[in-house]
């Protein structure tokens, strides 16, 4: 199999006859715990996947961006002068592109212009974040050809910037965090309120299985932000800034204050908070069985609290639980659909792998994609 550095380089040569002057990749994420935290102030612990998006290319003269997208088979292109203002569009690629780019100068960044070749390998709607994998590859892209430093964390945030301002995403940080901030073998243990992180090593016997369920999410958009005004309502109810400020007991003391369905979501915040600082603890200390453990109760409340599971996600993570080397499983991401993510006892993965798919297609006839996957490095020059 061709790999997608050398895919990339070869269509650009085929496209403009020249070879490229440099390669960026930013890859996607699957978080591990810490799910629907980010917009509470909360913490999360994703890794990156090593599947990416690409961008080959080479500086212009013409203060114009010119991209062919290899996914899509279709060209586009802006002058860099269209970006002065917001002026939000649809969510198509280039909004991707052009959005970075309005937040990068705006943010003061001067820009110039540059021709590319885009691909990725990160499947889209999957709940694994081709879209920050998008906007830090066009970040990186911009600092290459234009030499500013690279700041991880302010470029996630205006990548986040992209997302919510230009392309119209209530997004949290998680996703351009760790695609900006990712190291090969780690997960990052990040504080969504101080921006600080911490990168944790897996644990040393399992591995991280994505079992994609072959569903893509509907509505999310409107689910995802009905979830972010009920956490905010309940957290103003409880006279607290965010739902990071307020632990379990405080919060069963004060169960009466809120409807059950606003104490359901915010029960499942703050138990997920504290479940996502012992998962990385548990990492720190090599217990795989202590990080399953909390996937599987993080699955349950994401399910059962929260409410942004599905029949499909949680039957792959049943099918999951079947096999006796999974450790733990859960749903990944905003939910709805895509997928789940386990931790697998290492020398079974390919049994589990294949024994799983089996076991969903048979129960629910969708056709899964199950691999494992490690993590790479954050947005680099290749
Ligand atoms: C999406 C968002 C993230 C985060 C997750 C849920 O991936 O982009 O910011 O809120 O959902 O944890």
């Amino acid at each position: 199999m061709i790999d997608m550095q050398t895919c990339i380089v070869k269509a650009f040569t085929d496209y403009f006859h020249v070879g490229p002057d440099w390669v960026v990749r930013s890859p996607g994420r699957v978080n591990l715990i810490g799910e629907h935290t980010d917009y509470n102030d909360g913490f999360v612990l994703p890794m990156t996947i090593d599947r990416s998006v690409y961008i080959a290319g080479i500086p212009n003269n013409n203060d114009r961006v010119e991209l062919f997208s290899l996914d899509y088979d279709t060209n586009g292109s802006f002058p860099l002068e269209e970006i002065n203002e917001l002026k939000p569009n649809s969510t198509t690629w280039l909004e991707y592109v052009k959005g970075t780019m309005w937040a990068l100068k705006s943010a003061g960044y001067h820009l110039s212009g540059w021709t590319g070749v885009i691909a990725g390998d990160v499947p889209i709607g999957a709940g694994l974040s081709s879209s920050a994998a998008l906007e830090l590859a066009t970040a990186r892209a911009c600092q290459v050809v234009s030499k500013f430093v690279w700041d991880e964390t302010e470029m996630a945030l205006l990548s986040q910037r992209a997302e919510n301002q230009w392309v119209g995403v209530q997004c949290g940080i998680m996703d351009q965090m760790i695609s900006a901030r990712g190291l090969r073998d780690h997960a990052l243990l990040f504080d969504c309120r101080s921006l600080e992180g911490r990168l944790v090593s897996l644990p040393s016997n399992a591995s991280i299985v994505i079992l994609d369920t072959g569903t893509r999410r509907g509505l999310v958009d409107s689910a995802y932000n009905d979830r972010r005004d009920q956490c905010e309502d309940a957290a103003s109810a409880l006279s607290v800034n965010a739902l990071r400020d307020i632990d379990l007991t405080e919060l069963l003391n004060k169960e009466s204050i809120l409807d059950p369905v606003a104490f359901r979501r915010a029960r499942h915040v703050v138990s997920e908070n504290a479940r996502t600082e012992r998962a990385a603890l548990a990492m720190e200390m090599d217990n795989a069985i202590e990080l399953g453990e909390l996937m599987d109760d993080s699955h349950v409340s994401l399910r059962d609290d929260f409410e942004v599971s599905s029949i499909a996600l949680d039957e792959m993570v049943e099918c999951a639980h079947r096999q006796p080397s999974c450790l733990g499983a859960r749903m990944t991401g905003a939910g709805f659909g895509g997928c789940a993510v386990a931790l697998v006892e290492t020398p079974y993965i390919e049994e589990f792998s294949r024994r799983t798919a089996e076991d969903y297609r048979s129960s629910t006839g969708n056709d899964p994609d199950v691999y494992v996957c490690n993590a790479t490095n954050g947005a680099e020059q290749l």
